[in-house]
This record gives structure tokens, sequence and C-alpha cells, in this order.
């Protein structure tokens, strides 16, 4: 086969950020606390943890993050310089409506995205921009237990024609939630959902994150109000402007059967339809697949939330696009006795096959084809662009300040090669943003010692450093793959 020229000429390659993760500023030009700004740093063998106010002496990586709040010309300026065609970023909802319910929004923390938007525009970069990525305004925690009341779809609609108002002339590219299947686990249920929640908890205990009491019932009623949020924001984005191409956002984590033992292969047909099927179902096809029912029926979950109003709203809602995440793939036994690794929101068993990166998720670029073949077999009507990949790893940076980060160029480099492969074989592929183009801090261990980027940012989890960027080895060759439209990998 001809690889050649195969990228699509207008192939919109760059990177992919969250706010809370870059940021900082988190009180800043009127800002207020954000669920992300509740969560405490760990690492990998140490969990990120949480109590219900800011506990003094603690470290919280958001409030500083790699400060993009102030570096934003700069950083963007790299990400021009290496070609970037598309970035990106997400809207902190407390900058807009600090508070989450206020009526009016915070003319402040507009400007501030005008600027980045401006900045992009210098450069010739496509902005692209999630509404709610891992993050809501802590008041509506407290005050509404997040999505899991109505009234937080009021405010979130709120929220998203405010941006799409504001910024019709110069954002195009939208998704409503970041990795929205995530809640379909007990493990993400805390994150854009805003459940962060345990009874008896004391305003100072810090308990891990994984200790949150978990309701499958809250966070099955949350989630579909999320997917009404997000269904009745893409009717508005639509009305507001009707080439905004608006796309639903899911952490694809592709699961294989261990071995061909029935029992495997049911088991991960049921993951991969309740994890990576059925978020894409409801927002791509507006209506929930059948198969969640007898999920639900299984896991006495009542559904008699799902209202035929609601339900018409899902149909009138559809995305335009089908964009994922993709950083590994993972395998599902009923064998108990099995190794098992990590992952970013949850891990599986010990593929032989692959290798891990040092935080033990399987490498598998291959993998990466798989999942978008699977995609457009399911959703031939949309296109599709992967906004997430990348290899977390720990650089080193040389008495002369290189940093030769070879394994991510490796993992980038053969991921790239299967996405060539699938356009080949006819994915209609439009898009690709790495994550963490300049490194940020990790969602999954809240620590900055795990990095992303191609560009350095010296900043320690113990709270050292000025904040400077270095190119790193990355920088050039992702500068040159894109020049060349992914020939010269
Ligand atoms: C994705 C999230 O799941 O994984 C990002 O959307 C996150 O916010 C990324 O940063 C990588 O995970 P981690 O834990 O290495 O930061």
């Amino acid at each position: 086969k001809d690889y050649n020229n195969c990228f699509p000429k207008d192939f919109l390659w760059g990177g992919a950020l969250a706010a809370n993760q870059a940021e900082g500023a988190y009180l800043e030009d009127g800002k207020q606390l954000s669920s992300a700004d509740m969560v405490t740093g760990g690492t990998k063998d140490k969990p990120r943890m949480f109590a219900p106010r800011i506990v003094k002496g603690v470290y919280y990586p958001s409030h500083t993050a790699i400060d993009f709040y102030h570096h934003h010309k700069e950083d963007i300026a790299l990400f021009g310089e290496m070609g970037f065609k598309m970035l990106r970023i997400s809207i902190n909802w407390a900058r807009i409506f600090p508070n989450g319910d206020d009526l009016e929004p915070n003319e402040k923390g507009l400007q501030f995205y005008d600027e980045i938007f401006a900045e992009c525009q210098k450069y010739g970069i496509e902005p692209m921009v999630t509404l709610c990525h891992y993050e809501i305004p802590w008041n509506l925690v407290k005050k509404y237990k997040g999505f899991y009341s109505k009234k937080t779809i009021e405010f979130f609609v709120r929220y998203a024609k405010t941006c799409f108002n504001r910024y019709k002339d110069k954002v195009k590219y939208w998704l409503t939630f970041n990795e929205i299947n995530c809640a379909t686990i007990a493990e993400g249920g805390y994150n854009g959902l805003g459940l962060l929640q345990k009874k008896d908890l004391l305003n100072d205990e810090l308990i891990p994150l994984a200790d949150l009491t978990d309701n499958a019932q809250e966070r099955f009623e949350a989630l579909h109000n999320e997917f009404v949020a997000s269904a009745l924001a893409v009717s508005a984005g639509h009305k507001i402007k009707a080439d905004f191409l608006i796309g639903c956002m899911i952490n694809r984590i592709t699961w294989y059967p261990l071995t061909p033992n029935p029992d495997d292969i049911l088991a991960c047909q049921t993951k991969n339809r309740i994890f990576n099927d059925f978020a894409g179902d409801v927002m791509v096809r507006g209506s929930y697949p059948t198969y969640i029912f007898s999920y639900f029926e299984d896991n006495n979950i009542d559904y008699s939330f799902i209202t035929k109003k609601d339900q018409q709203i899902l149909a009138d809602g559809k995305v335009d696009m089908y964009t994922f995440s993709y950083y590994m793939s993972n395998c599902i036994s009923t064998d108990p006795e099995v190794e098992h690794v990590g992952g970013n929101i949850t891990g599986g068993a010990r593929n032989p096959y692959l290798k891990l990166s040092e935080w033990g998720w399987h490498i598998d670029p291959q993998g990466l084809r798989y999942t978008l073949n699977l995609i457009t077999d399911r959703y031939p009507q949309v296109p599709i662009m992967v906004v997430e990949n990348g290899y977390g790893g720990i650089d080193k940076v040389e008495p002369d300040d290189s940093i030769h980060d070879l394994y991510r160029i490796e993992y980038l480099k053969k991921h790239i090669i299967e996405m060539q492969k699938a356009i080949v074989q006819g994915v209609p592929l439009i898009g690709y943003t790495s994550w963490g183009p300049i490194d940020i801090v990790s969602v999954g261990t809240g620590e900055m010692y795990k990095r992303y980027g191609y560009i350095y940012v010296k900043r320690n989890d113990d709270g050292t450093g000025d904040f400077s960027r270095k190119k790193k080895d990355s920088f050039y060759w992702y500068k040159k793959v894109i020049a060349s439209n992914g020939q010269e990998l």
C-alpha cells in the first residue's frame, strides 16, 4: 500500500490542553473555586486526596499548574512555531460563571479567552474548545450536587450559550464534555459530574478520591443530565451559528478479551458496550441503545429518569463529529488470578504481547487503528478526530538544557503510522491533537513528574521551578511531521 500523501491536505495537526491542568491563577480576575481545585497532588503510588474545603499547607496542583494564564502568549507562539493547525483548550466554567449559578458572566474571564483566540489567530491556529473538562464550579457541587440536579442543566446551557455567542466568529469546533463516558464507572463519577461526596466527611479531613461514596443510581442520573445538557447546547449552538461543528468526546480504552474463553468474550463485550459505546450511541444517534436497559436492570438502576421530553431533546441535539482520546488498550478476564495493570481512568488484565509505559499503561499503536475502524463502522455518518494521545514519561534535562525524549517520538510515530493505515482503509479522520503539547499537571496522579510535552516546563512537584519553557527533541520532530503533513516521521 502507498501511504504517501494519505493525510488530507487540510488535516488538523495540533495539541490539546485542559484549563485546570494548565492555567493556574485559580482565584484570579474573578474566578472562584472549581471541583478540580479541591483535589491534591499525588503520585503513581500515592493517591490524590480530597476534602470539602481547601486545607492549609497542602499542595493543590491546579492552583498554579504551569501558569498558562500568564504564559499563554509565549506558549501559543511556540505552538505556532511547530506549525500547529489546531489547539484544543478547555474553558474554565468557573472563570465565566464563578459560582455556576450567577445570572451574568464575568467579563474578565471572557476576556482571557478572547486573548487566547486572538493569539491563535496570529499563527493561523484553529481553536477547538471543550466546555467542561473534568471540572465544574465548586459552588454547584456544594449547593446542587453537581449534575445530579436538573438545575445544573440550566446553568450549563446558560454557560454554553454565553461562550457560543461571545466566540462565534473565532471558534468553530466545540466539545461539550470531556470523556463523558467515564461516568459509567465508579472511578469516573467525581470529576465532570461534580459528585464529590461522602456523608459525614469533616471539612479538613483529606481522603483518597477513590474512597468517595459511589452511588450508581445517582451517577447514571447525573450522566443522563449531562447528555440532556449537551444535546440542548448542541441545538442552541446550531441556532447561534449553523456551521459550528460540535462533538462528543469519548475516552476509548480498547478492550480485548484476554482469552478465547466465551466467558471472557462476553465480559469484554459488555465492557465495550457500557464503557466505549453507550455514550457515543446516545450522542451520535440521539437515543439510548437497547443493551443499556438490561445493564440498568442487572444493576438495580431505576431508569425512569429518561422521560419522553428528554428523549426528544436527545434526538434533536445529535453531535456533528465523533472525537475521542486514545492512550492504551486493556484486557478483560473473568479469572480473578490474572495480573492487572493500571490505566488513566481504569486498568485491566495484563496483555503479554504489549509493553508498558513507566506508569504501567499498555502501549498499543495498532489498537488505535482497530479503534478507528470500529468507530467508522459504527458511526459512518460523522467525521472523526483523535483529540488526545500521547506518552506520559520521565524527562531528563541534560547539562546543556537539551531533552532527548526519543521514547515520546517513538510512541507518537507508531500511532501516526496506524492513523495513516486507517485513513487508507477509509476512516474519515480529520485531525489529531496530541495530549499535553506542553508539560501540564497529570490528571490521574496530579504530578508534573509525568510529562507529555514537546515543550518542557521547569516546574516540579515540590513547588520549585521558575516556569521557564524549553524545547525537547520531540518539538523539532513534530514540527517536521506537521510541515510534511505526516510524511516525515
Ligand atoms: C485523559 C484526560 O483521560 O487522560 C486528560 O482527558 C488527562 O485530562 C489524560 O491528562 C492523561 O492522563 P494523565 O493521568 O496521565 O494526566
